[in-house]
């Protein structure tokens, strides 16, 4: 009977440690800022996001991500026939553009179209501006698209529809903080609350300062 006990015990006693060990690493790794999470993934993986690019802006200007060089850029690829993700996406970095207050001249909000077959410079000059003021809105051959599209990790598709003459696009959604060195900081799922954006910004400015 006692060795049983003391096997019992000692199985009892090894199964809480292993508890508090899980518990413990869950509640840390928790207690880390998801921006944090994100960007430590991205460098221990090795995975670069971004890169150079030759595009149009809605003045129909070319630009290169040189245009942007000295200030962050939240990024967003998608197309503006989408009917609700992209604009609720858009919408959220106009917001977190004015929660940045007067830090929101360090920034530019870009949206970038997978579909420029449709966004034409005059279509996405109406689309960015609806949204906000320093918004710039980029469009250009499919295959400067597909190549800025790479780099960023964004997947994106044509959805046929025989019915209708209009098309949707499936999109990877995320938006991209960029420094003002262009390198990557962090990325932001879809619905991220705006308020998070403005604080990772806000939060990498005074990392840089
Ligand atoms: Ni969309």
């Amino acid at each position: 009977m006692k060795t049983r006990l003391a096997l019992f015990v000692s199985i009892a006693s090894a199964t809480l440690a292993m508890v508090i060990v899980v518990t413990v690493g869950i509640t840390l790794w928790q207690s880390q800022s998801p921006q944090k999470t994100v960007r430590s993934i991205a460098t221990a993986t090795g995975v670069k996001i971004g890169g150079p690019f030759v595009l149009t802006n809605h003045n129909g200007q070319e630009v290169t991500e040189a245009a942007f060089s000295g200030s962050y850029m939240l990024i967003y690829f998608g197309y503006s026939f989408c009917p609700d993700v992209c604009p609720t996406e858009l919408q959220n970095i106009a917001v977190a553009m004015d929660e940045l207050g007067k830090h929101a001249e360090r920034v530019t909000p870009v949206f970038i179209t997978v579909d420029p077959a449709r966004d034409t410079v005059a279509f996405i000059k109406d689309y960015v501006e609806a949204f906000h003021p320093k918004m710039v809105g980029l469009t250009g051959p499919q295959e400067n698209i597909d190549k800025a599209a790479r780099s960023y990790r964004v997947f994106y598709a044509k959805v046929d529809d025989a019915s209708s003459t209009e098309y949707l696009m499936d999109h990877t959604s995320y938006v991209y903080l960029m420094g003002p060195d262009g390198k990557f900081v962090t990325m932001f799922g879809a619905n991220t609350p705006p308020e998070e954006i403005a604080a990772a910004v806000v939060q990498d400015i005074k990392e840089r300062s």
